[in-house]
């Protein structure tokens, strides 16, 4: 069972997943034997995991949630049936069925090492064993296949051919049946990559400042010239586009990537509003409580006069719409908000998002495949400060000034000079 995209859809929609729950009860993935239609046992671990998924589903949209995806694979008219009785007759439930159907041998293959990388079930198998098992459980199921027939069943269903090349609906209704349609029909053939990274290390990072609108540091200013390297130098299949916040750090981190630029003002960072420019240690010495209390619930917690994760989450709704429709975007983003994006592709929990690990200097490669992403760092060999401070032990308003500082990364008290000495502003 798992999360996805928690705050973006208007579709609040949750995976269910008949092989993680049969996983359950079998720990290792024997074969593909399990998937004959007269192995007793196979069968019966089968049915009751869908039974599982099935039930956790309604339960789901008990609690007022309006889409559960239950996937598997009803390939008899008869399992359709049980199961759109007992959906749409015994839970009030409505069901739509969603038949892929691909003949083309090149997509075919490529699905195929697809699920290689990705099940779980291939994870201890040798590549040439996997593409055996795997291709036996696909005859399997095979002989039991019976296509869905408007003819013969009373069911909706939509068919996707050859990957959204030829998409058909029938008896689809409302407004989410028709969300779930068009979804279907924008359905890309090839994996989605897009990339992210903060900008290069600031003035402020070398100082432990948050906020601002800062300039690159030297080192910051190795970065970008490093990062463009990088992209530049990638056999272009396809061009790239740049996202940039308004801020100069971002701007100036993307300058030499050739590729078209747009600085998007919701990618700015989470504004800290009294507490712009402040280390922490100055926030601990002015503004102690707020401190403890941003401490307490790092993702509620809202500056006097600025933002809070959640407020910045808000912002980024529609730059999350818009880049599930891009490929080849790289972002050129600030933590907080990164953060944010991140996780909303990889269904981090939202507790857990505001401490994420987005080193600076680093770059984030996500590649979609099926549903779900895969994700990628590679960190450029060019130095710069640590800006990651872990939530301390002791969040209480009485703590001391000491406890409350114990996680804060180390950083200059004034910019030393040899960090400045191939910059130009040096000179001023
Ligand atoms: C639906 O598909 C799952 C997964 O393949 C299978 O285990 C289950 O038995 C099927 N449902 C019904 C009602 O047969
Ligand atoms: C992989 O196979 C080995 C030996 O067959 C076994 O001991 C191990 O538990 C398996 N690991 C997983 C993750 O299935
Ligand atoms: C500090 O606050 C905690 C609760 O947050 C309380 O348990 C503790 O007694 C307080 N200590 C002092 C010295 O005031
Ligand atoms: C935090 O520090 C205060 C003051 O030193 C102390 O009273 C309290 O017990 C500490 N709380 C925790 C959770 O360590």
């Amino acid at each position: 069972m798992e999360l996805l995209h928690f705050y973006n859809r208007n579709l609040f929609l949750l995976v269910f997943d008949c092989s993680e729950y049969r996983r359950r009860h079998m720990a290792l993935y024997g074969s593909h034997d399990i998937f004959r239609a007269d192995n007793q046992q196979g069968s019966a671990i089968r049915r009751q995991s869908a039974r599982e998924a099935v039930q956790d589903a309604m339960l789901w949209l008990k609690d007022g949630n309006s889409v559960a995806i239950f996937d598997g694979t009803n390939i008899t008219r008869e399992q359709r049936r049980e199961l759109s009785d007992y959906c749409l007759n015994d839970m009030g439930f409505r069901i739509l069925f969603i038949e892929c159907v691909c003949e083309d041998q090149e997509l075919l293959e490529r699905n195929i090492i697809e699920i290689l990388h990705y099940s779980a079930d291939y994870k201890n198998m040798s590549e040439e064993e996997a593409v055996d098992d795997l291709r036996k459980k696909l005859e399997h199921y095979m002989r039991q296949y019976e296509p869905i027939d408007a003819g013969l069943e009373t069911i909706s269903f939509v068919r996707v051919e050859n990957m959204g090349e030829t998409v058909t609906a029938h008896k689809v209704a409302g407004q989410k049946e028709s969300g779930i349609l068009g979804y279907l029909s924008g359905m890309r053939c090839l994996p989605q990559t897009l990339y992210f990274t903060r900008h290069g290390e600031s003035e402020y990072n070398v100082l432990g400042r948050i906020g601002g609108d800062a300039a690159l540091s030297p080192r910051g200013q190795l970065y970008a010239r490093a990062l463009a390297d990088h992209f530049n130098s990638l056999p272009a299949r396809e061009p790239y586009t740049v996202w940039t916040s308004e801020l100069r750090r971002t701007k100036q981190t993307a300058a030499d990537i050739r590729a078209p630029k747009r600085a998007v003002r919701a990618l700015n960072e989470l504004d800290a509003g009294i507490c712009e420019g402040l280390t922490y240690e100055e926030m601990q010495e002015r503004f102690p409580q707020e401190f403890a209390w941003r401490d307490q619930d790092k993702l509620h917690y809202r500056y006097p006069w600025g933002e809070s994760y959640i407020d910045i989450m808000t912002r980024l709704r529609p730059v999350l719409s818009a880049l599930e429709d891009e490929h080849n975007v790289i972002v050129v983003g600030h933590q907080a908000v990164l953060r944010c994006m991140l996780g909303y592709f990889l269904d981090a929990k939202l507790d857990e998002l505001p401490y994420m690990n987005v080193p600076l200097h680093t770059i984030v490669k996500l590649t979609s495949y099926g549903y779900k992403y895969k994700v990628e760092m590679t960190k450029l060999p060019v130095e710069c400060v640590d800006t990651h401070r872990k939530q301390p032990k002791n969040c209480s308003i009485n703590r001391t000034s000491a406890d409350a500082l114990t996680t804060v990364p180390s950083h200059y008290d004034t910019l030393p000079s040899n960090l400045w000495q191939n910059s130009a502003e040096a000179q001023l």
